[in-house]
């Protein structure tokens, strides 16, 4: 067992000291930003589904939660005898069609919450561009239904883009180094608390910094799995790991040095 540890804190050290040396070499690092998509009307729906399929996998942290059989309902495999989500969405509400009740799980997930359990899942529209959380969905569609994602959706039109800024670029696309939008954009404040309010699903933000000096911040948003922060073992694993592919070096360290300052 502490074979295993020592490994994992090795390898934590590790991409930690990457991450603090890029920070400092190029602090002019601007984001890269992830799955930008710019759609246009004539994509298939095989190339869509494509695209939200990386988009399940990486940015959009659903693994994080989906896929376990515990936290939350597997999507890609059966869940409770009634198939995976593409051939379970039309049936799960009364009158809703498959592709609204997706749209609904991802964007107001608290409107109905899969039996069994807790309503911890966070608007995705925090994080995801809204052709990102349509592209999403056709893959979801994709795993047993029928794909209905069409153009119209994800408003654009079927003629080219005029003029030179592309429609798509949406408010997970931003290369900010502003830390309160940041926390916004990437979603943080959909499970930690700022200034007294929000969901209690990860430590508040408030205070943070006279608990956990800037070298912990910076590893629980790199390596969230690498600790658990007490009281909050029952969402253990909750927290997306993927921040260090969504931020760039310089927007990690503004966040790092508020939380730091939150005294
Ligand atoms: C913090 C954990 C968490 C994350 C991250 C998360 N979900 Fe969920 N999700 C849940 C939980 C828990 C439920 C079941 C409760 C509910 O309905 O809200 C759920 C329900 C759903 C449902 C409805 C499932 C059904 O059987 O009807 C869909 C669809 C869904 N999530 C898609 C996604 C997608 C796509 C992402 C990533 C973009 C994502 N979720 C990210 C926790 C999460
Ligand atoms: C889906 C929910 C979720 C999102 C989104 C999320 N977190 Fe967390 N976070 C948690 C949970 C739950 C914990 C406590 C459990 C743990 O330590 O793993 C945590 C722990 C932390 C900690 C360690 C706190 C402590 O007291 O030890 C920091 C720092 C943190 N998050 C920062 C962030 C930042 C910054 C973002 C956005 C870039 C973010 N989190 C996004 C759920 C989330």
């Amino acid at each position: 067992m502490w074979r295993t540890n020592l490994k994992v804190l090795a390898v934590a050290l590790i991409v930690i000291g990457f991450y603090t040396m890029v920070a400092h070499v190029i602090p002019q690092l601007q984001s890269e930003v992830p799955e930008a998509l710019a759609l246009t009307g004539d994509v298939t729906p095989e190339a869509l589904a494509a695209a939200g399929e990386r988009i399940y996998s990486g940015a959009g942290g659903c693994v994080a939660c989906h896929g376990l059989g515990t936290r939350a309902p597997n999507l890609v495999t059966d869940q409770g005898g009634e198939g995976t989500i593409g051939a379970r969405c039309g049936s799960r509400r009364p009158g809703m069609d498959c592709k609204s009740y997706l749209y609904e799980s991802m964007t107001n997930p608290g409107a109905f919450v899969v039996p069994g359990f807790e309503n911890i899942m966070p608007d995705m529209r925090r994080q995801l561009a809204d052709d990102q959380i349509w592209a999403t969905i056709a893959y979801l569609q994709s795993l047993g239904g029928e794909v209905t994602v069409t153009a119209s959706d994800y408003g654009t039109s079927t003629e080219a883009p005029t003029g030179a800024a592309p429609a798509a670029a949406g408010p997970a696309l931003t290369a900010t180094t502003e830390p309160l939008a940041l926390l916004r954009e990437k979603g943080c404040v959909g499970c930690h608390a700022i200034d007294g309010a929000g969901p209690p699903i990860g430590p508040s933000f408030d205070g943070m910094g006279r608990r956990l000096p800037a070298d912990q911040i910076r590893r629980a948003i790199l390596l969230p799995n690498a600790d658990t922060a007490k009281g909050y073992e029952q969402f253990a694993g909750t927290m997306p790991q993927t921040f260090g592919q969504m931020l760039s070096a310089a927007q990690l360290e503004a966040i790092v040095q508020f939380l730091a300052g939150r005294r």
